[in-house]
């Protein structure tokens, strides 16, 4: 269709100032976003403070922008938030637009993890994986004084456990769950998520200035404490650095950047030395946060849901035995276990707004005009609750990923979930987060029993951010 005879968008009507803030409501602002594409469908404009927003819901809509028009919505905005990390990273991948610079930094960074998740490191990662997986359920079950009632609050282990993988397969790394550092350093990294998130109040209202001016200093600190805790490894490492011998990320990321030519980087302004680094953030902080939250996920609907675990239960011994631990290989021959993970990624909608996207030309989309550099928000929540799509979307039900003639995972509905995003700006760890997520849930539900005697807490809210968590919960572990 022609620019001019594109359609201006639909939406509500704002406030003044506020714009439609308000209409995001308070704690959900995927399921107010959804609801309103009920009204005017799922291609429409909001106002947040004086700043166009363009909401995409639905398969339809996103796959038609992100897969169709990949270039035309490759970009980042340039929100408060955004730039404040642009300004103090150098470079970053998750938040820079798609100028040159970032087609760089991606390719090195998604090669980078391809070089882990394939091939012969693919089954180191399992076993630390599995390692680590190991040490959470000693550590859980080790510490309960044999009182299979004891309550834990699983999602720090998680946290910590997780980011002992991340670690590893970074920097050739790892701590002990009681380590005081990894415990202080985990314990920030919610608030970042908090800070990013579509919809943040202060991206859009710079003149609200105390918020402006606190939620910007809490994002300095994080900042500066993730650099101080990361520095003084990622130097011990370039010291023991040895050319053609990669045993970790960092290791390939010197080797590969080293290849890059001296005078594309001096036109692009950005030295070797900040793409290592700035990559090293990037992964830790997009994969360590977005994994962590899944496997929580996991054990939340594991507590909820036990006549179904009883049966992943009965699927696993059956297909593993006893004598042995799941592994990546079983993975094909477990449908109910994998059905589970699927609909844990659909349900719970860990990651509900991709990172915020930007047009990089005016465009036209499903017949409406889209003008150059219009923030997006996409709604992948949208995606994962369609009442078209799912039948009864709120219900927990593993079973609707199940083929009923062949038993198998039915690949048309595992398709059509975007846990991981799409188009140009898909992400770059999916692979590692499902490696991650199937061996951490797998093991611990193969060896052990999980269940809750507080079960009023699990119907609070999720807590909102770029990534969601239940609201705090507590289980109680002990082994099968
Ligand atoms: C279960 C785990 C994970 C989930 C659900 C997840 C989900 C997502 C989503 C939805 C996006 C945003 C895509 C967009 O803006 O359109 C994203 C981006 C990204 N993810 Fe993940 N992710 C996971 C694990 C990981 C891991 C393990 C890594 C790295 C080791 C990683 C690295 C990244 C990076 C670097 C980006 C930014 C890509 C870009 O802007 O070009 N993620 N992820």
């Amino acid at each position: 269709m022609s620019e001019s005879k594109a359609k201006s968008l639909p939406g509500p009507w704002g406030l003044p100032i506020l714009g439609n803030l308000l209409n995001l409501g308070s704690d959900e602002p995927h399921v107010a976003l959804m609801k309103l594409a009920k009204e005017y469908g799922n291609v429409y404009q909001i106002r947040l403070g004086s700043r166009p927003v363009v909401v995409l819901c639905g398969q339809e809509a996103i796959r038609s922008a992100l897969v169709r028009q990949p270039v035309a919505f490759a970009g980042r905005p340039d929100l408060a938030s955004f730039q404040f990390i642009r300004k103090n990273t150098d470079v970053t991948v998750a938040f820079q637009t798609n100028d040159a610079t970032w087609k760089l930094h991606r390719k090195l960074a998604e090669s980078s993890i391809r070089f882990f998740v394939s091939g012969q490191r693919k089954s180191s990662l399992e076993s630390t994986v599995t390692q680590e997986v190991e040490s959470l359920i000693n550590y859980w079950t080790n510490n309960n004084n044999n009182d299979d009632n004891l309550q834990i609050d699983p999602v720090n282990l998680i946290k910590l456990s997780v980011s002992n993988v991340m670690l590893w397969c970074i920097l050739g790394k790892r701590h002990s769950l009681d380590d005081s550092r990894l415990r202080e350093f985990v314990s920030k990294s919610d608030d970042f998520a908090v800070a990013v998130g579509s919809g943040n109040i202060a991206d859009f209202m710079p003149w609200v200035r105390f918020v402006t001016v606190r939620t910007t200093q809490n994002l300095k600190k994080l900042l500066n404490t993730f650099r101080g805790w990361f520095m003084p490894y990622i130097e011990e490492h370039r010291l023991q650095y040895e050319q053609d011998s990669e045993k970790d990320i960092l290791d390939y990321l010197v080797t590969s950047s080293n290849k890059l030519d001296e005078a594309d980087l001096q036109q692009l302004g950005v030295s070797r030395e900040a793409l290592q680094i700035s990559t090293v953030f990037d992964l830790f902080g997009a994969g360590f946060d977005t994994t962590s939250a899944i496997i929580t996920w996991q054990l939340y609907y594991a507590i909820r849901h036990p006549a179904v675990i009883a049966r992943v239960q009965a699927e696993l011994d059956d297909v593993v035995g006893r004598d042995r631990l799941p592994n990546l290989t079983d993975r094909d021959h477990l449908p109910l276990t994998q059905a589970f993970l699927l609909e844990t990624f659909r349900h719970s909608s860990v990651v509900p707004f991709t990172i915020p996207h930007s047009t990089t030309t005016d465009t036209t989309l499903l017949g409406y005009h889209i003008p150059k550099d219009t923030v997006v928000f996409v709604n992948l929540y949208s995606v994962h609750h369609d009442p078209d799509t799912w039948h009864r979307p709120s219900d927990f039900d593993p079973e609707r990923f199940i083929d009923n003639e062949t038993g198998l995972v039915d690949k048309t509905k595992a398709d059509a979930i975007m846990p991981f995003g799409a188009g140009r700006r898909r992400c770059i760890g999916a692979e590692m987060g499902r490696i991650q997520s199937f061996l951490y849930f797998a093991i611990l539900i193969h060896q052990c029993h999980v269940s809750s005697l507080d079960k009023a807490s699990l119907d609070n809210k999720p807590i909102y951010g770029l990534t969601m968590r239940p609201s705090p919960f507590n289980i109680c572990v002990s082994r099968r």
